[in-house]
């Protein structure tokens, strides 16, 4: 297996110490230096003349930084709002979203677990259902998604909470296809969406989502604390932002359902400004580039992985169900920890005697392994990785 030709890239345009292997961009992506440096620049903007700042700059930079991102995404900046990050998008569609007793929320078990729990307490306040569909692995076609997803479908089912690309698999879901098979039903979706930003192409006008919530600082490589809140027009007058302030332009700008979004009180906004900075940076490299150099090192990360400790794939080899991210699962171990959000023990032992920073995590009572390759990531890094692994199987 020949290694993926790494396209040249200075590990020294990221701060990333020398001596660490960084492969988990997945949860925090470290930001490039030019991103921090723009970032860096606004912040230095607003605190030198925070009047001007805020009533005559911030609003048309705002807009500014959403046209980027909308360009991006294939989707219009006024549907969108920046907001910190997925989990602030989530909280603020769950709080917002009409539910009944007896209504159902359908998730299922790729989700995240702090989406679980952001869901499971409005449906606890509401007395509605949060059910779960049970999407089985291997997956090998798309209907092997959709059939036991929309099998979970009641009467009752007010909307459907999906990722676009899952946390502890790793699998870019056939969310198209999701929500074109929703819109029949008549029911809404809410996209979780943090790692396809960047990782994928994607155009939310075709994917139509009723609510797509995303973070920036993953595969993106926007400051850390950046996100946006997509929201189709039948449902923007509905939603209501976690904070309440002014609910109004400070440039006195005619009303948008944006003004209860934009300012939530006195804080800076130097990260989403600095969000086309992290666009402009992986456009310099190439977007393709970007995605193909990942995409042929996870690759290669999972046909060792998998050959090294016997386990079946989650997902065929193509493209179409994963990206810069590789899900393994692995032989058992040392026991796993009690709670399923907490740090397995391998990832402490990879990190203490190898610097290598990887979560291994506890999906259905097994322990997986997920590899995130961004373009600072060597194959000589995954080389590491395998001794380390081999080491700690065998153990
Ligand atoms: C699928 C998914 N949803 C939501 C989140 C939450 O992202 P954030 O912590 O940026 O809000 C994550 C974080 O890893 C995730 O993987």
């Amino acid at each position: 297996m020949s290694a993926p030709v790494r396209p040249v890239i200075d590990r020294s345009l990221w701060s990333l110490p020398d001596d660490v292997i960084y492969l988990n961009h997945g949860s925090f992506g470290p930001t490039p230096k030019s991103v921090f440096a723009a970032k860096e620049a606004w912040s230095q903007r607003l605190a030198s003349q925070p009047m001007d700042f805020f009533l005559r700059q911030m609003e048309p930079a705002l807009d500014a930084a959403l046209a980027e991102l909308g360009k991006l995404i294939g989707a219009d900046a006024r549907d969108m709002v920046f907001v910190d990050n997925a989990t602030v998008a989530m909280n603020a569609v769950a709080e917002s979203f009409p539910l009944a007793p007896g209504d159902e929320v359908l998730l299922n078990d790729h989700e995240y677990g702090a989406v679980r729990r952001i869901w499971q307490r409005v449906c606890d306040r509401q007395q509605a259902r949060l059910s779960c569909a049970s999407i089985p692995v291997p997956i090998a076609s798309v209907d092997d998604v959709l059939e036991p997803l929309f099998a979970a479908v009641t009467p009752k089912t007010k909307l459907i909470v999906v990722s676009h690309v899952t946390s502890p698999t790793a699998i870019v879901f056939p969310v198209e296809q999701i929500c074109a098979r929703a819109r029949e039903l008549g029911i809404p979706v809410c996209i979780d969406g943090p790692h396809a930003i960047a990782m994928r192409e994607v155009s939310l006008a075709r994917i139509k989502p009723t609510f797509y919530c995303a973070s920036l600082h993953k595969w993106l490589s926007a400051p850390l604390g950046t996100g946006f809140l997509y929201v189709d027009r039948r449902w923007q007058g509905k939603l209501t932002p976690p904070v309440l302030s002014w609910g109004k332009s400070l440039a006195g700008r005619p009303a948008r359902w944006q003004d209860e979004w934009n300012w939530l009180g006195t804080r800076d906004p130097a990260g989403f400004l600095a969000v086309p900075a992290a666009i402009e940076f992986l456009k310099s490299i190439g977007w393709q580039t970007f995605r193909d150099y990942g995409h042929q090192l996870a690759q290669q990360a999972r046909q060792r992985i998998e050959a090294l400790c016997g386990t079946q794939s989650l997902v065929p080899d193509d493209e179409q169900w994963y990206g810069t991210m590789i899900t393994v699962q692995l032989p058992p171990g040392p026991s796993l920890r009690s709670s399923p959000n907490s740090w397995d023990p391998w990832t402490q032992t990879l990190w203490e005697q190898h610097r290598i920073e990887i979560p291994v995590v506890d999906w259905h009572g097994r322990r997986h392994i997920r590899v995130s390759c961004h373009l600072y990531t060597t194959p000589a890094e995954i080389d590491t990785l395998l001794t380390a692994l081999t080491a700690l199987i065998q153990s």
